[in-house]
């Protein structure tokens, strides 16, 4: 019996993950705020014979992130695969963020939380010498694009943590691995509250589905790996971004944030 906790399962990547994880037969801890997508998202996975345990629950409360560790543990006795999935970005000029929710707030959901969760479950992987940690990060965590920059300071956070917890636990026999995707097909978008003059935008395209990524994360089960970067042509541009980052600048600067701010160089003052 493998017991997988998913957080932010109510939807996108992590609804896609939890009904991949139910087809192959994994128990399923699933949680997010919205119960009303979760109980669906149980009927939908119990039709595969495993059992699946709904917790509601706001990762922006330390005592709501504690409540899933406990409620897990208490039904399963364990974890074996937490994929920390939640997340949510605001995305926007640095200067037009609020410091609440927006900012704070996207910390403590997509980096704070991850590291609560994770050290809640993890004395329970080591007592068993096995566990496998799975955090969805983002190419935003080697690429930081303007208008996200609380965003990407918690996925470059979350990277951060990945690889030294990898190298923290791997003695024990628990595995820890990032995704990294580029833009999917979500309501993460709908939510992030873009605004553009320009119609600058990641072209349909390039966007991956939820079930891509869904399918190459519990890959991962089976062919444990430090990180996947997907689409895998995305290690092109953080290899760019990290070699060329003069260049990289320069192309952002004239191909995004000139047309959306307008010149600056028109209002700069002279020296
Ligand atoms: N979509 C993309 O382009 C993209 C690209 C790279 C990485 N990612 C990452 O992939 C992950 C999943 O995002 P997605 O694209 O699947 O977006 P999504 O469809 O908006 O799903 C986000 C999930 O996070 C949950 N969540 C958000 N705030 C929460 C909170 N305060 N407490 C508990 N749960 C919360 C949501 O559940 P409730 O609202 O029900 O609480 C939802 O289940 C995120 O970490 C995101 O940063 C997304």
């Amino acid at each position: 019996m493998t017991v997988v906790l998913i957080t932010g399962a109510s939807s996108g990547i992590g609804a896609g993950i939890a009904r991949l994880a139910a087809e192959r037969g994994y128990d399923l801890a699933i949680t997010a705020r919205r119960l009303d997508r979760l109980e669906a998202l149980r009927r939908e996975c119990e039709v595969f014979g495993v059992r699946v345990l709904t917790i509601q629950a706001d990762l922006m409360q330390k005592e709501q992130v504690q409540l899933i560790a406990q409620t897990v543990l208490n039904s399963f006795g364990g974890v074996d695969v937490l994929i920390n999935n939640a997340g949510f970005g605001r995305v926007d000029w640095l200067e037009n963020l609020d410091e609440g929710v927006s900012i704070a707030g996207q910390i403590q959901v997509n980096l704070v939380a991850p590291i609560q969760l994770t050290r809640q479950v993890l004395p329970t992987m080591i007592a068993r010498r096995k566990g496998h940690i799975i955090n969805i990060a983002s190419i935003a965590s080697f690429i930081a694009p303007p208008t996200y920059s609380v965003y990407a300071a918690s996925k470059f956070g979350l990277h951060g943590f990945t690889e030294a917890l990898r190298r923290e636990v791997a003695g024990y026999g628990i595995y820890v691995s990032g995704v990294y995707p580029g833009g999917v097909a979500t309501e993460f978008a709908a939510k992030a509250g873009i605004e553009r003059k320009s119609r600058v935008t990641t072209p349909s395209w390039m966007r991956l589905s939820a079930e891509q990524v869904a399918k190459a994360t519990l890959e991962l089960l089976d062919h444990p790996r430090r990180e996947v970067v997907l689409p895998g042509y995305m290690s092109l541009l953080i290899w760019l971004n990290r070699f060329a980052p003069a260049l990289v600048d320069w192309i952002v600067d004239r191909g995004f944030v000139q047309r959306e701010r307008g010149d600056l160089r028109k209002g700069y003052p002279q020296t």
